[in-house]
């Protein structure tokens, strides 16, 4: 499922960011050479950050 529409990464991607090291939502951003537009991902990003 995509996260972001304006970047077009989805779960999975925010996930394999994570995995790579990832800990606050703009390391996420940077891991997947995004950058935020609208900011609507951006609690969900900071979910996913932390349920893991
Ligand atoms: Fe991620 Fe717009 S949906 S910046």
């Amino acid at each position: 499922m995509y996260v972001c529409l304006c970047n077009a990464f989805t779960d999975r991607d925010v996930n394999r960011a994570i995995d790579a090291g990832a800990h606050t939502v703009g390391q996420v951003y940077k891991r997947l050479d995004a950058v935020p537009q609208c900011g609507k991902c951006k609690d969900t990003i900071r979910e996913m950050l932390t349920d893991r």
